[in-house]
């Protein structure tokens, strides 16, 4: 035990007192689940939860075993507590109600159990990543109080499965990371006040979409590839490990930027990410760490959801980068990136199918 340092548990009861302990329980019942999902995932192919399901989730993806035995472990810690309204998760079709048995308070909680669970066979981090909001009045949530803006979210967080199991956490004021003392069972406050550098020489994207994303998004990559040589006039280094949650924290130790662009590889899908679950939680986190998050044309926190497992564009990190895209797209919505398609710049005329008339 590390006497005199800050835990997970005395942070949020410290931060959360104005809402009766309540906020501050249901954060230390998350963190319990936190505990278990990170015990479940490092025994790996010793518990013999590897693998795929034969089922798959309301987003048509395979389920894995560990997308199920994650999602209950959330359900099981939190539905007790009667903090809660409802649950959403992304291996659930619709909002869990809770137990009659148990009461119901005002809070939603919202969440991907194991974001990155393909590289959860393989060795590689992956991670848990939530959202609490909250109603004005305790009882069962409708779907409707699940559809709300990213910037009425009170606390937002991920786990990181990694070498270290981490807890990075916003209550709305500042991001922090918590690390577990695997020994004593304690997260303990290890990284206060992050702070996102301005700017980065780093890019993660998946490539292999290449063909499928829009113009301006072709640009800046172009650009960044081009590295010293081009217009950038430096080099960028590039970065994809499948797991948003081990991006973003990345983004959060050193800077950089991570996209997840809208493509047109599925027109159904505008972006792979789901708004609720997966890109308001890291965009909360992102900004209160100085960074930005934009899905190109406007603050993901500012998007109306319209359905729980709707999906949105991801650009974030780096602010002056984020800036540098929300400026691309906007010249290629208004045509000002036009003059790029003249024979004197010949080599950027792939940012327009064909010249405007
Ligand atoms: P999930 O495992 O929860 O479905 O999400 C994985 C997400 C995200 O973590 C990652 O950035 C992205 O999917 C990877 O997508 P590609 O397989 O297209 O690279
Ligand atoms: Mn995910
Ligand atoms: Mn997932």
């Amino acid at each position: 035990m590390q006497f005199g340092r800050t835990t997970l548990s005395k942070f949020v009861i410290e931060q959360t007192r104005a809402q009766h302990g309540e906020l501050g329980a249901l954060l230390i019942d998350v963190a319990a689940a936190v505990k278990t999902i990170s015990a479940m995932v490092a025994k790996g192919a010793l518990a013999g939860h590897h693998g795929a399901l034969d089922s798959t989730n309301v987003q048509g993806e395979v389920q894995k075993k560990l997308d199920v035995l994650t999602n209950e472990a959330i359900l099981r810690h939190c539905e007790w507590g009667g903090q809660l309204a409802g649950m959403a998760s992304e291996e659930m079709d619709d909002p869990y109600r809770i137990p009659e048995q148990y009461p119901r308070g005002r809070y939603l909680l919202v969440f991907d159990p194991l974001d990155g669970s393909s590289n959860s066979d393989v060795n590689v981090s992956v991670g848990t990543i939530f959202s609490i909001f909250a109603r004005s009045t305790a009882g069962h949530a409708e779907l409707d109080d699940y559809l709300r803006p990213g910037a009425e979210q009170l606390v937002a967080g991920y786990a990181i499965y990694g070498p270290s199991t981490m807890m990075v956490l916003t209550l709305g004021t500042g991001t922090h990371g918590f690390t577990l003392d695997r020994e004593s069972g304690n997260f303990i406050l290890t990284h206060a006040d992050i702070r996102v550098p301005a700017d980065t020489n780093e890019f993660a994207i998946n490539t292999s979409n290449e063909r499928f994303w829009e113009p301006p998004v072709q640009r800046y990559v172009t650009e960044c590839k081009a590295g010293k040589t081009g217009v950038r006039g430096t080099d960028f280094n590039m970065r994809w490990i499948a797991s948003m949650v081990a991006e973003v924290h990345r983004i959060l130790m050193r800077g950089g930027i991570f996209m997840y662009p809208k493509d047109s590889k599925d027109p159904s899908k505008p972006g792979r990410l789901r708004l609720l679950y997966e890109a308001n939680p890291m965009a909360m986190l992102i900004e209160q760490a100085g960074g930005a998050a934009s899905t190109g044309r406007g603050r993901i926190v500012d998007v109306q959801p319209n359905a729980l497992h709707q999906r949105v564009p991801v650009i974030l990190g780096s602010k002056n980068e984020v800036e540098r895209l929300e400026r691309y797209h906007r010249d290629f919505d208004d045509g000002s990136d036009r003059p790029f398609v003249s024979p004197l710049f010949a080599e950027r005329s792939l940012f327009r199918d064909e010249p405007r008339t």
